[in-house]
This record gives structure tokens, C-alpha cells and sequence, in this order.
């Protein structure tokens, strides 16, 4: 079952990009796409985001994976091996920097699904279903939180082990199918509840969020590229090595362009889907409690664990099962995502090692990762979103709202999500676009492909990428450390 000493690759294309998807569908979906998307003018939003997935997404997403399949290699060795200035070398260590740091606080959550598919299942048994007090509970016991992460990633960990097509593979191929048929059974009960086309509208009516009372103030046209800029390319698994040591696993007969147009759109379907499924589904429970609009949480870890276990508390026994598939679902989406971030940072030690000549140890590598990985996500678990008095800005006494100090997630996610992937993004459409030049990819990209999308490719690559993503980077800096600049 372990592989040693040598690369893996995907059985099928199927088998390859239901694990692109498995990677790109995640937590990002369920829980940032819709309420953003509602907050930031509905179908506008839609539409602008959609904008910058043909424009940026999808050429980012092409790079990656024809920079991968190349080289052969993950990120780090990929990028010394494509490009001879060593200024940009280093670029490779940013796409795993960010993926670790994610993984900090993507396990601590994946283990709260794990909890939550629990107490679901324990409630459907007896009869008496948890509330949203059963979210501050959990994030006050240090010791839970941990024991459940460490669960989440001992589960992330076996599967990797399996290999790429033996265990990544093998997960998505079931995980996946799964995954829409319980979206679609979750979409069916949200939109049987009085008052659910509240929720509709504040996802797609424009502006509806501020009519509706959901918000106070409508945000500003940089505000919404910067947030449509940002979901994106968090929700793509972009700039995270993950899509470059995916691209390295595929055989070289498969078509770059389709598999990219194809998980660009799949990812976004799934993203509207969920937003189908929890948003009715909470906005509709508030308002049947008598909860103001405004207060209703749409978005964020209460979202998931709070606003919707009262949405399923609320349906007396039945709710058991539809909570329990409702956080199987979301269990699937993170541990797929788990995996690719995983692999990414995993990838980059077995090839340097094997590079240099030397023997390594596929599962001796995911071992170590994983455990470095558990050590930190212990502090982000045991802070319980800043519930514990841990917190960074209780530990180093910051009087800030800001992001970055509130809690050791936000933390975790500014310096990944918030600056290393804009600037990884930004950097590595640059030397693409300017330092080695998009021709240098295009036997790649063409292999298996007579389109014409390689002009349009080029254009966007060097053009537009490194613009969107200088922009994406300040507005969020100046939104994690609170700057206000926008
Ligand atoms: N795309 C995932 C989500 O939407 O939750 C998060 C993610 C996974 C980001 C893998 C980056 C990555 F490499």
C-alpha cells in the first residue's frame, strides 16, 4: 500500500479531477460563497465573480496544472526547475507555507464536522436534539477540540498514506458523488420551510441585503472585487501548490484546458448549491424565532455549528438525520480539501529528497507533516475562536478588532489565505507571464488540446492576473490588519 521512493500518479482523468474538485470544494464553499455573495449585492456579486473566474481563476488554474504536469514536480521543486533566476525560486516555498497554515485551522474545524456528525446521530437516538449552545460548549473544551482535530487529521493522514490513486483517488471518487446527492436532499428540506425565499433573495436579489435588514451598509465596488477576488482563489485551491502537485500525478495525454473549464465550474456550482442549501435554511429559522435579520449568523464557523444545529434542533427528531447528513457532507468537503493540502506540502519533501538521490519514505514524510501540522492546530483548537483567553490578542494585550489578532484561526488565515496566496498568485502569474514567458507552457498546455484558448491564456496570465492579484493583496491586507485603506 505505501509507496516508496517514488511519485504517484491518478488512475483515470475522472479519478483526477473528481480530486481537483474534492480539493477546490470545501469549507470556502459552504460557508464563505453564499454569505459573501448575499453581502457583497447577490447576483452582482455573481456575476463579478464569475467574471474573474474565467479571467484569473481559470488562467491560474491552467498555469498550475501545466507547470505541474511539466515539471513533474510539486511547487517548490516546479518552480526551480521552470525558472533559472533565483529571484523567483523562492516563490514555490510561499504555495507551502500557505497550505500549511491553513491546515492549522482547516483540521480543527473538519474535527468539529466529526463532533457534530456525532451529536446529531446521539440526538436522532434519544430523541433530544443539541442546539447552538452545543457550538460555545465544544469551543470551551479545549480537550475535545483537540481530541476531535487530532481525529480529523489521523482519518487525512490514512487516506494520503493510500496514495494518490489509492487513497486521494479512491476518496473523492466515492466522496464526491456522495457529496452532491446529500446537497441536493439538504437543498429539498431548506426550501420546504416557511419564510425560506427570505434567504433566496438575500443570496440573489442585488442589494437585498441592505434592503432586507440583513446589513447596515452596502460595501463599496473595491470592496466587492477584493472579496469576490479573494473567495475565489481561496474557494479554486489556488496559489497552494495543491493544483501545481495535482497537475504533477496527471498523464500527459489528458486535455489541460477542459479538466480546468471543468473544475472551475463544477466548484462554482457546488458553491451555489450550498448557498441553496444553508442560507434559506438559517434565514428561515431566525425569522420563525423572531430573530432580527441582522443578527441571523450567515457566514463563518456559527454559520455551520451554531445557526444550523438550531435549524435542525428546531425540526424535532427528524432533524437528527438531516443534521447528521448535513455535516457528513461537510465532512467530505474538508477532508478532500484536507488531503490536497496535505499532499502539497508532503510532495515538496518526497521530491527534494528524491532529487538529491536519496531514499525516501512516503509514509515516514506524511507522518512528519501531519504531526507538525497537529502540534500547531492544538493551539488554534485549544483557543476555541478566542474563547479561551489565548487568543493572540490576549496573549501579546492588542486593543484591535482586527483579524489578525482575534482568535488563533483568523490569525492562521490572514498570513495564508489573506497574504500568501494573493502574493504567491500575483508572483507566480509574473514569472509565467514575464520571466519565463507563456509560450514555455504552451507544449504543455497543448498536448492533448487543438483550441485556441492559449492566446486568451497568455493575455490573461500576463495582463490581468498580476493586476487582479496586486489589488486582491492590498485590499486584503488592509481588511485582516484592519488598515481601512478601501
Ligand atoms: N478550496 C478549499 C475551500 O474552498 O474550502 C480550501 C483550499 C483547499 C484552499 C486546498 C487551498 C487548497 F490548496
Amino acid at each position: 500500500m505505501v509507496e516508496e521512493n517514488k511519485r504517484g500518479s491518478f488512475g483515470s482523468n475522472i479519478g483526477f479531477l473528481l480530486s481537483a474538485i474534492g480539493s477546490a470544494v470545501g469549507l470556502g464553499n459552504i460557508w464563505g460563497f453564499p454569505y459573501k455573495m448575499g453581502k457583497s449585492g447577490g447576483f452582482t456579486f455573481l456575476l463579478v465573480y464569475l467574471a474573474l473566474a474565467v479571467f484569473v481563476g481559470f488562467a491560474i488554474m491552467l498555469g498550475e496544472l501545466a507547470l505541474g504536469r511539466k515539471t513533474g514536480y510539486g511547487p517548490v521543486n516546479a518552480y526551480k526547475a521552470i525558472t533559472q533566476k533565483k529571484g523567483f525560486r523562492w516563490i514555490g516555498w510561499l504555495a507551502i507555507v500557505a497550505p500549511f497554515l491553513i491546515m492549522t485551522f482547516y483540521s480543527v474545524l473538519g474535527g468539529y464536522c466529526i463532533y457534530y456528525i456525532a451529536i446529531n446521530l446521539i440526538g436522532l437516538c434519544t430523541g433530544t436534539m443539541p442546539d447552538s449552545s452545543s457550538f460555545g460548549a465544544m469551543l470551551t473544551n479545549p480537550w475535545l477540540s483537540i481530541g476531535i482535530m487530532v481525529l480529523f487529521m489521523v482519518i487525512c493522514f490514512l487516506i494520503n498514506l493510500g496514495g494518490v490513486d489509492g487513497g486521494i483517488e479512491k476518496f473523492n471518487k466515492i466522496g464526491m458523488p456522495a457529496l452532491f446527492v446529500m446537497l441536493v436532499i439538504i437543498i429539498v428540506r431548506a426550501w420546504t420551510l416557511p419564510h425560506a425565499s427570505e434567504g433566496l433573495k438575500f443570496m440573489f436579489v442585488p442589494g437585498y441585503a441592505v434592503k432586507g435588514g440583513f446589513i447596515e451598509e452596502a460595501p463599496g465596488v473595491m470592496s466587492v472585487l477584493a472579496t469576490a477576488g479573494g473567495q475565489m482563489f481561496f474557494s479554486l485551491s489556488l496559489a497552494m501548490g495543491a493544483m501545481i502537485t495535482y497537475g504533477s500525478y496527471l498523464d500527459k495525454g489528458e486535455n489541460l484546458p477542459k479538466n480546468s473549464v471543468i473544475i472551475v465550474i463544477a466548484d462554482t456550482i457546488v458553491a451555489i448549491m450550498a448557498g441553496l442549501a444553508v442560507i434559506p435554511a438559517a434565514v428561515a429559522n431566525g425569522i420563525a424565532k423572531g430573530i432580527p435579520v441582522g443578527d441571523i449568523k450567515l457566514g463563518g464557523p456559527s454559520l455551520l455549528f451554531a445557526t444550523l444545529q438550531d435549524v435542525f434542533h428546531d425540526m424535532g427528531a427528524i432533524g437528527g438525520i438531516f443534521g447528521t447528513i448535513f455535516y457528513i457532507l461537510v465532512l467530505i468537503a474538508a477532508i478532500s480539501s484536507a488531503i490536497s493540502l496535505i499532499e502539497a506540502v508532503s510532495v515538496t519533501f518526497i521530491d527534494r529528497a528524491s532529487a538529491k538521490g536519496h531514499e525516501t519514505n512516503r509514509a515516514k514524510v506524511l507522518a512528519i507533516v501531519c504531526l507538525v501540522i497537529t502540534v500547531l492546530a492544538c493551539l488554534v483548537a485549544a483557543d476555541g475562536l478566542g474563547s479561551n483567553g489565548i487568543a493572540p490578542k490576549d496573549i501579546f494585550h492588542i486593543d484591535s478588532k482586527a483579524d489578525w489578532c482575534a482568535d488563533w484561526l483568523d490569525f492562521m488565515d490572514t498570513w495564508s489565505e489573506g497574504i500568501a496566496m494573493p502574493l504567491g498568485a500575483m508572483l507566480m502569474s509574473i514569472m509565467i507571464g514575464w520571466q519565463i514567458k507563456p509560450k514555455a507552457l504552451y507544449d504543455e498546455i497543448g498536448s492533448g488540446y487543438k483550441g485556441k484558448a492559449l492566446g486568451f491564456w497568455s493575455f490573461c496570465i500576463k495582463f490581468i492576473c498580476p493586476i487582479v492579484m496586486f489589488f486582491v493583496l492590498l485590499v486584503q491586507v488592509s481588511s485582516f490588519f484592519g488598515l481601512g485603506w478601501f
